[in-house]
Order: C-alpha cells, then sequence, then structure tokens
C-alpha cells in the first residue's frame, strides 16, 4: 500500500519542486494505501457448469508455461480461488492477460497487503513481571460490583449497552468471529485457555509468527497473539467483568480468533478472503475486523468476498480507518464494501489510564490509587519497594502554585518516616524533592495541578522515590489530612504492584468524533462509516507478557464494540437480517456535533465523518419504528439523486403519529480554496459552512402509522444554494422522524454539489515531472540521456525517473511512451503510442497516490512494459488518468498530461 506520500516520497517529489507556486503539503497520515505483492495474484475459479479446480488452474498454467508458485487455496462455497506469486520475469501485463483468459479462471486481481490502522497509544504502566493477573489481587480487593449483570461502565453507558446488560443480555449463546492479530487467551478475562469449554472456543493461526505479508504463511493450530492488537479487541468484544472495572460488550459470547497476522504489519487480501469465509462457514453469528488500508474503491476481493458473507446472512463490522487527519476522500478497504458495517470511532467521554496500583488506609479501610513512577537518569522507573508510611502535604492548600518550590521553614519535622506529597507545578520536579530531601525524605508523591492525565514525572534526584497521582486524589488526601485524619500508603516493588485504572474526564472530546476517525465518501459517493462507537481512549486487555492491559485508540477499538451490539441484537432477535442491523444501527444512532479536536460546536458533523452516529444499541434492539434503509446516498451534482423512497414500518400495537424534518449537519468544503495550486482535498480541519440543503416530505411531515402498517415516505432534495460547488461541498444531515412512541429515528443522508467527473487529477503545478538522479533536478526539454541498452554493462552517469502525483483517487492511469514522430503505431485511447512504461497501466489508485508508488527511487533503463527497449531517439511520456466516474474505454474521460521532451541513445 503505499506509497505513501505520507512518507519519503511525497516529501523528496515536494523538495523537488520547490520552485512550485504553491507548496503542496504532505498527506497527515502515514497510513498507507494497500501495497501490492510484487508477482502476486488472487483469482476467483469460474463456478458455472461444473466450475472448475485449482488442479484445472495449475494445468493451464503449465500448459501456458507461466512460472509461478502457488501461495494459499480459497476453497470455499462464497469464494472458490486461489492466490500466487508469479516469477518477476513472467510478472507484466500479458501474463495477466493469459491467466485472465484461461476457462478455469473467473477473474484475477492483484494480491493487496493490509495492514491494522495504526492504533494511537496512551501512556500505560506496564508492570516488569507481572505472571498473572492475580497480581491485581495481592492487596485490598477491588469493591466488585452489586450484581455481575449491572454494568456502570461508563463506555457501556454512552452507546446504550448498559441498558441491555440491565435485561439481562450478555451474549450468551452468540458466537463472534475475531480477524485480527491473535489473541492472549490465557489472559483471566478472555477464559484463561482456548478450545472448546473456553471462550475463545474457535480459530486458528492462518499464517504463523513469522509471516509478514510477503513471504508464504506457514498456519498453525495457535492464535496466540504476539502483537497485542488483537488481544485488545478480544476484550472489547468479550472480557469478562475485569477487576479494573471494564467488561465487554458481550462477556457472555463466545470468541472465534483467526489469526491473519504474523509479528508484523501487514496481511495479504488472500489470506483475510480465507479468514472470512472460514469464520463465516464456522457459523459465526458476526465477523468483526480491525483491519484496513486506505483505499475508497469497492473492486478489491476481499470487498467482494465481504459483501458476498453479508448477502450470505452474515454482518460483517470493519474499521472505518485512522485517516481522518487527511480529510474527505479518505476511506478504508474493506470497510467501504458495500456489505460492511464500516463503524468510525468517538472519543470516551472518560480517558483512562492504566497506572501503576497502590492502596492507602483511611480511617481503618483500604483502597486503591494510581500513580506513575518517575523516569530516572538510567531509564528505569522509581521504585518505592514494599513501603508502609504516613502521608505528609506540606501545604494544605490545594490551590497553591509553587509548593515545595523554596526551602522548607524550619519547623518542618524529620520527613523520612513519611511520604511527602507535593502539589505540581512552577519548579522542576527536582527543585521540589532536593527541597524536601532537605528534611530527610526519600519518598515524594507529587500530585497534579491540573485535571487531565498525569504523566511519568522525569527527575535527576534519585535518592527520592517519586510518583504523580491525579489531582482529585492528591485534593481527597489533603481534606482528610486538613481534617486530622491519617492516610497511610501501602505500595509494593513495581514488579508486584498490578495496574490501577486511573479515570479521566475528557472534557475536549469527549463524547464527539475522534479526529482520526476516516471521512469518506468513496470515490464513488458513497457514505461510510454506517455507525460510530466509543474507539478513543479505550482500555482493554492486553497479552499478559505484555502488562496485561493497554489503554489505545483507534477505529480498531469501535469496530469490536459494534460487533458486540450486533451479537445482542441477534440474541434478542435471531432473524434479524445483515441488513436490518444495518438498518437499525444506522437510523436508531444519536447524531453527534462537530468537534475540531479543541473545541465542540453548535452543530452537527458531516454525516461523510459520523454516519449515523454514536450508536444506541438499546433503540436498535427494542424501538418498533423500523426504517428499510440505514442511509441516503444523493451523489453530485451532475448524478443527483434528488428523490428517494423509504419504508417505516410500526411494529407497535398502537398508531403512531411521527415528525419528520431535516436536521441539517454543518457542510464541508472538499478543496482549498486556490482549487488550482492546490488541487487535492483539504486537510482536517476542513473549512466550513453552515448551509444544510432542503427536503419535502411526500405525503406529508406528519404521518400517523397504523400498528402494524409500512408507510412509503418521499424525500425529495434540494441542493443548498448560494456556496462554492466547485470546491465540491459536502452537505449532509439527518431526516428525523420523532413518533409519538417516544422513539426517535436520525436517517443520515450525504451528497456532493459540483461535478466530481470534472475534477481534474492534474492543474497548476501538479504534473507529470522528470527528475534526473544526480541532484534530483527536474529535466529540462530535449536533455540527453545515455542508457545502458540490452546485454551491456556500462552504468550510466545520469538517469531520470518520471514522477506523478494524482489529486483524487484514480480508477485506472496509462502511462504511455510517444515518439517525437509517431506514424504508423499502434493506437490507444486515440493515440499513436510506442508503448506502455513498465508498471502501467495502474488501477485502482488512492488520493496522492502518484508514482512511484514506492519509496524508493525508479530510474528508467529505456524499457517498455512489454521488456523491450525503446529504440534511440526523442520521446515524451503521455500520462492519462482516468476522472473520477469515467468510462475507461473512453479516451475523452481521461485527463492527459505529457512530460518534456527528452533524448535517449544507448551504449
Ligand atoms: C484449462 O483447463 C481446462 C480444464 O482442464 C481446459 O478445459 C482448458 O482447455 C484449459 N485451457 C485453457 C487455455 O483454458
Ligand atoms: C453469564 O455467564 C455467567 C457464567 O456462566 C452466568 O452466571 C450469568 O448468568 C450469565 N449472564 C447472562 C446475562 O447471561
Ligand atoms: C518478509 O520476510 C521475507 C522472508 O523472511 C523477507 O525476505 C522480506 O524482506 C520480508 N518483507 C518485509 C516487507 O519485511
Ligand atoms: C495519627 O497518627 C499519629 C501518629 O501515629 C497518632 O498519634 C494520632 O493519634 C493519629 N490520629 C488519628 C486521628 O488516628
Ligand atoms: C454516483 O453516480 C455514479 C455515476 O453514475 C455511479 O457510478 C455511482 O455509483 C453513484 N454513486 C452512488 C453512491 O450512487
Ligand atoms: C425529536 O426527538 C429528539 C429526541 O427526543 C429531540 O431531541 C428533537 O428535538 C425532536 N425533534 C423534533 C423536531 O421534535
Ligand atoms: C525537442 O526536440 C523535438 C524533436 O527533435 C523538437 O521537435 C522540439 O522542437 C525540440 N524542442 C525544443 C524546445 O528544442
Ligand atoms: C529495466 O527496468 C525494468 C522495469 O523497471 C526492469 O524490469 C528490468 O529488469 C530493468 N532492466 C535492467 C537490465 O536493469
Amino acid at each position: 500500500m503505499f506509497q505513501s506520500l505520507g512518507s519519503s516520497l511525497l516529501v523528496s517529489f515536494l523538495a523537488s519542486c520547490a520552485v512550485a507556486a504553491v507548496q503542496i503539503p504532505p498527506l497527515r497520515t502515514a497510513n498507507k494505501s494497500p501495497e501490492i505483492v510484487p508477482g502476486g495474484y488472487v483469482v476467483e475459479l469460474e463456478s458455472t457448469g461444473n466450475g472448475a479446480t485449482s488442479a484445472d488452474f495449475y494445468s493451464n498454467v503449465t500448459s501456458s508455461n507461466i512460472d509461478l508458485t502457488p501461495r494459499m487455496t480459497l476453497d470455499h462455497m462464497l469464494f472458490n480461488g486461489l492466490s500466487f506469486i508469479v516469477a518477476p520475469e513472467h510478472d507484466n501485463a500479458s501474463t495477466v492477460e493469459v491467466i485472465q483468459s484461461f476457462s478455469s479462471v473467473k477473474k484475477i486481481w492483484p494480491l493487496r497487503l493490509y495492514t491494522r490502522p495504526s492504533a494511537q497509544v496512551s501512556t500505560s504502566f506496564k508492570p516488569k513481571e507481572v505472571t498473572s493477573a492475580s497480581a491485581l489481587n495481592k492487596r485490598a480487593p477491588l469493591e466488585r460490583r452489586a450484581s455481575a449483570d449491572v454494568d456502570d461502565y461508563i463506555v457501556h453507558q454512552m452507546g446504550g449497552v448498559d441498558k441491555l446488560r440491565e435485561q439481562g443480555y450478555a451474549g450468551e449463546g452468540m458466537f463472534v468471529a475475531i480477524v485480527d492479530t491473535g489473541v492472549d487467551y490465557n489472559h483471566p478475562s478472555l477464559g484463561g485457555g482456548f478450545g472448546p469449554g473456553f471462550k475463545v472456543a474457535y480459530g486458528t493461526d492462518l499464517v504463523g509468527d513469522a509471516y509478514n505479508g510477503t513471504n508464504a504463511p506457514i498456519p498453525d493450530d495457535d492464535p496466540m497473539d504476539c502483537i497485542g492488537h488483537g488481544t485488545h479487541v478480544s476484550g472489547i468484544v468479550g472480557a469478562n467483568n475485569d477487576p479494573l472495572g471494564f467488561s465487554g460488550v458481550v462477556p457472555n459470547a463466545t470468541l472465534g480468533m483467526w489469526k491473519v497476522f504474523g509479528c508484523y504489519d501487514n496481511v495479504g487480501n488472500d489470506v483475510l478472503i480465507h479468514a472470512f469465509n472460514l469464520a463465516f462457514e464456522a457459523g459465526a453469528d458476526v465477523i468483526t475486523c480491525s483491519v484496513g488500508g486506505r483505499n475508497g474503491w469497492i473492486e478489491d476481493p476481499w470487498d467482494v468476498a465481504v459483501e458476498r458473507i453479508q448477502q450470505a446472512g452474515t454482518p460483517c463490522t470493519i474499521a472505518a480507518g485512522n485517516d481522518g487527519a487527511n480529510g474527505a476522500f479518505d476511506s478504508s478497504g474493506a470497510a467501504d464494501s458495500i456489505g460492511a458495517i464500516s463503524v468510525g470511532s468517538v472519543d470516551s467521554v472518560d480517558t483512562p489510564l492504566a497506572a501503576a496500583r497502590g492502596n492507602f488506609i483511611l480511617e481503618g479501610s483500604e483502597s486503591p490509587f494510581g500513580y506513575l513512577p518517575a523516569s530516572l537518569p538510567n531509564g528505569s522507573s522509581s521504585d518505592f519497594g514494599t513501603l508502609s508510611a504516613p502521608l505528609y502535604a506540606l501545604e494544605f492548600d490545594t490551590t497553591v502554585i509553587d509548593d515545595g518550590c523554596s526551602a522548607l521553614p524550619s519547623t518542618t519535622p524529620d520527613l523520612s518516616g513519611y511520604v511527602v506529597l507535593i502539589r505540581r507545578g512552577t519548579c522542576t520536579f527536582d527543585i521540589k524533592l532536593t527541597n524536601v530531601a532537605a528534611y530527610g525524605a526519600t519518598k515524594v508523591l507529587l500530585y497534579n495541578n491540573v485535571d487531565s492525565a498525569i504523566i511519568y514525572p522525569t527527575i535527576t534526584v534519585t535518592t527520592v522515590d517519586t510518583a504523580m497521582v491525579t489531582m482529585d486524589q492528591g485534593a481527597a488526601w489533603i481534606s482528610s489530612l486538613a481534617a486530622g485524619l491519617n492516610v497511610t500508603i501501602e505500595m509494593l516493588p513495581l514488579a508486584d504492584t498490578g495496574v490501577y485504572a486511573l479515570q479521566i474526564p475528557n472534557t475536549i472530546t469527549g463524547g464527539t468524533m475522534s479526529v482520526f476517525s476516516s471521512w469518506s465518501p468513496t470515490n464513488e459517493m458513497q457514505i461510510k462509516p454506517e455507525v460510530s462507537a466509543p474507539g478513543g481512549n479505550i482500555l482493554s486487555t492486553y497479552p499478559i507478557s505484555q502488562g496485561s492491559y493497554q489503554v489505545l485508540s483507534g477505529t480498531s477499538m469501535a469496530t469490536p464494540y459494534i460487533a458486540g451490539v450486533v451479537a445482542l441484537l441477534k440474541q434478542i432477535n435471531p432473524s434479524l437480517t445483515p441488513a436490518e442491523i444495518t438498518n437499525r444501527l444506522g437510523t436508531t444512532a444519536t447524531p453527534l456535533q462537530y468537534n475540531d479536536g479543541g473545541s465542540t460546536y453548535g452543530y452537527l458533523a458531516p454525516v461523510i465523518q459520523q454516519g449515523g452516529g454514536l450508536v444506541n444499541a438499546f433503540a436498535a434492539a427494542h424501538y418498533g419504528s423500523l426504517l428499510n434503509v440505514s442511509k441516503l446516498e444523493l451523489n453530485d451534482t451532475a448524478h443527483f439523486t434528488a428523490k428517494h423512497s423509504f419504508t417505516l414500518t410500526n411494529t407497535g400495537s398502537t398508531p403512531v403519529t411521527y415528525t419528520l424534518t431535516n436536521d441539517g449537519a454543518i457542510t464541508a468544503y472538499t478543496f482549498f480554496e486556490d482549487m488550482v495550486n492546490i488541487p487535492i482535498p483539504q486537510y482536517f480541519p476542513v473549512d466550513l459552512i453552515e448551509v444544510p440543503g432542503t427536503i419535502r416530505f411526500v405525503p406529508s411531515t406528519e404521518i400517523t402509522v397504523a400498528p402494524g402498517a409500512v408507510q412509503t415516505i418521499e424525500a425529495h432534495f434540494t441542493r443548498p444554494q448560494g456556496i462554492e460547488d466547485q470546491r465540491i461541498p459536502q452537505w449532509s444531515g439527518f431526516i428525523s422522524i420523532n413518533g409519538t412512541n417516544g422513539e426517535s429515528l436520525n436517517l443520515p443522508y450525504a451528497g456532493a454539489s459540483g461535478n466530481l467527473a470534472d475534477l481534474p487529477m492534474f492543474s497548476g503545478s501538479w504534473k507529470v515531472a522528470l527528475y534526473d538522479n544526480n541532484f534530483y533536478t527536474e529535466v529540462g526539454e530535449n536533455e540527453t540521456f545515455v542508457l545502458a541498452g540490452p546485454n551491456s554493462s556500462y552504468v550510466p552517469d545520469r538517469m531520470f525517473e518520471m514522477t506523478f502525483v494524482n489529486a483524487m483517487g484514480c480508477k485506472i492511469v496509462h502511462v504511455d511512451i510517444v515518439p517525437a514522430d509517431a506514424h504508423g503505431l499502434p493506437m490507444v485511447l486515440g493515440e499513436q503510442v510506442l508503448g506502455q512504461f513498465p508498471g502501467f497501466p495502474e488501477e485502482y489508485l488512492v488520493r496522492q497516490q502518484g508514482f512511484p508508488v514506492i519509496d524508493v527511487d525508479v530510474w528508467w533503463n529505456g524499457t517498455m512494459a512489454n521488456g523491450s527497449y525503446v529504440p534511440p531517439g526523442n520521446y515524451h511520456f503521455l500520462v492519462r488518468a482516468l476522472k473520477l466516474f469515467g468510462d475507461p474505454t473512453n479516451s475523452s474521460d481521461y485527463q492527459a498530461v505529457k512530460s518534456v521532451p527528452f533524448n535517449i541513445k544507448y551504449i
């Protein structure tokens, strides 16, 4: 995948065109788009007649003398195919054509690599040697909940899961299949074992730990996690009531883990297709996968496989992607599959922090607290050892700004027997420690001066064991001390101390869309995600060897939450189809207000960011008012679908009157104002304009539906007026449908003004450029390059590479080599050309993917795609990129740009 312009390619490209009038900023996220494995292909075998077998395919291969190495057999009822790697000397367009022509072959695709959307990790305490979570309970047990069925976990309250838990639903009898990095099933909260009778009852390792996406998978039976991601995801689905105070959405469900990663980042789409089909065949009630890559096209075979599984009855939840920083048109595969329930991320209203655990004794009763030990100059952590000592505060004023910053008064007692409590602020930690050490102190707890996450304090005064606690904890202790009570602090050596989860309110972004959550639309104007769920700052299980717990952020964390909700919906109503589940999730969710990472605004976030909004599991399970759609896609101006019909069913036993209103979301401009020089979608946060579209409802805005009746409603949309259509404003909102039964549905809709087909792939300073390999300077007109030519051992002093960057996602790019004097040559899309540049035509490029698509320089040696050398002469490259919605066979649907002419000679 990509090729990413996020990293060195665009940077070098930019550096090289510093002469351009406007600098094009590089993409914000480093997440890659699916990279293609050299020579790798996935084939679907013909299913008509008796159908073809892999033996048929390989006999065709043998009779065509194609040298290839089989990789995977995909022998499934919904996808009968295989994957293989073609030997480098055979890896070209004509081999692909020959394979596509086999009677055994239905379709061939490139083998693409996906990755887990990179999760953001927050500060977590990792005990060095926790070998079992029982270490957590060495000291006072945590307060247990009154009953396992009462769910006071804040994350479950956000999504309405708590209310289903109160009704006694915990996923009993449901089977959730997870496709991820594996799971540490030995974690006590994940059942403590693997196989029949355990929580993780099914699954396997499809690839082996050495697999990195490119090498051959070597399966084994053990889906043990060697990364951590899959263990975190598994806990969000199904952890038992964990001593740290969280549980999975369906703690009583059975889990299956199809491990598709080794101990590295990448996985092939062949492995993903295999994993999804195995999970489907094993009878999963829902398949969930927090894997993807920047994409925006729905044609990848993994997308196709997901759509078939959904149609065959099994819902699939897939992470929307973590590329929100890039702005619109950056959706992820296979979340963008028509059949996938794509899941966006909402920040948790509380930010948990996995801290080290201490205890304090107040009036004879013992309670836990969390702390982060100081980092010492040698890289180790401050370790209090086994400690029991009274707490001493320098100051009872919890607003003092410079606590401990000056020498202490001479009335200060000997502090050597105490744990000294000092407020953070004004001077360095070292100054505070030096001042208390002067009175014998060897143990210090610093308490925070802001109500936000605590840090690992960095100190050099190594004679004083030091740690930080929260502002609230410090203030609570001080009020006890001020009341004349004694507080005794008890601590254990770090290796034994266990973990304590702190909950710190997130007043900045809590309860709004995570800024990293990817924005749609797809390149064909499909809306994603379907729904969003808590995914920003989520505490969950982690491999025991890595500390047992971790706080992670990502759509990876939101997705298993929705998988759990799907399991609850099916437990309550087993006959629901995937489409019905998607409709319920998308239309019962709560639309969220827009947040730019710093503030929340008084308008709704765009539907292309939030989908239906924050899931409401209770409403999705129990509402009697049902729609037969999950979203309305309005397309662009040229393809505007102004009229949409949908049905509203009242499954209740009394008539309900519904009021329909248009709840417009904020309109988001896709492009920068200077579209000519910066012809790319804006990065987050994008320019917004508060002009919504309007809707006329037929038959009316107030509709009474009899019990059991189905009412058809027409929504006639009008685009927002008076805004800059050429910047492709993405307008959207919700049809709010409020019933007299107290139920409130919100049907999301989104469209764009302007014509995507008119958008250039190259404009302003965006062009095809040639750069030489000496100083990476741009090549001028008619410069001469002396290349090695066939069978020559000459090493040229000067070569060049061809580069371009496509502004928008592009279905196909042709790069043809055209001589100055072209006559009698074959016609390609209406132009006489000598041949294609190696590696072209290239299909399904993501936004700003460009060429070269790998982070290496590709110096041109004079060969064409068919391997032959161009004769000496004068040439230019003709790059033709298909515009959005274009017909690949129609030359006028391409934007054509030429490189400068150049001369080629050989030695
Ligand atoms: C491929 O194999 C099938 C089945 O063995 C055979 O009928 C067909 O003629 C072979 N050749 C090609 C080029 O498809
Ligand atoms: C969940 O499973 C536990 C252990 O089997 C059982 O005691 C409890 O009743 C179950 N809870 C629900 C809501 O099914
Ligand atoms: C994957 O592993 C193979 C075999 O060890 C190695 O040759 C290849 O370079 C690795 N690929 C990546 C992308 O790390
Ligand atoms: C606090 O501890 C001191 C020293 O051990 C003791 O003298 C005092 O009585 C204690 N106060 C309370 C309120 O327990
Ligand atoms: C928008 O219109 C184009 C061109 O007809 C079509 O290919 C695309 O599928 C449409 N998108 C949606 C979401 O309907
Ligand atoms: C519909 O109901 C929701 C939730 O009760 C409420 O916030 C909203 O204002 C209502 N809309 C109208 C138009 O009454
Ligand atoms: C470059 O060379 C071509 C072919 O010889 C010629 O037609 C063209 O005029 C030249 N351009 C310049 C700027 O010299
Ligand atoms: C020339 O470039 C092509 C395409 O990049 C490559 O396949 C080929 O091996 C190169 N030839 C030589 C002699 O390096």
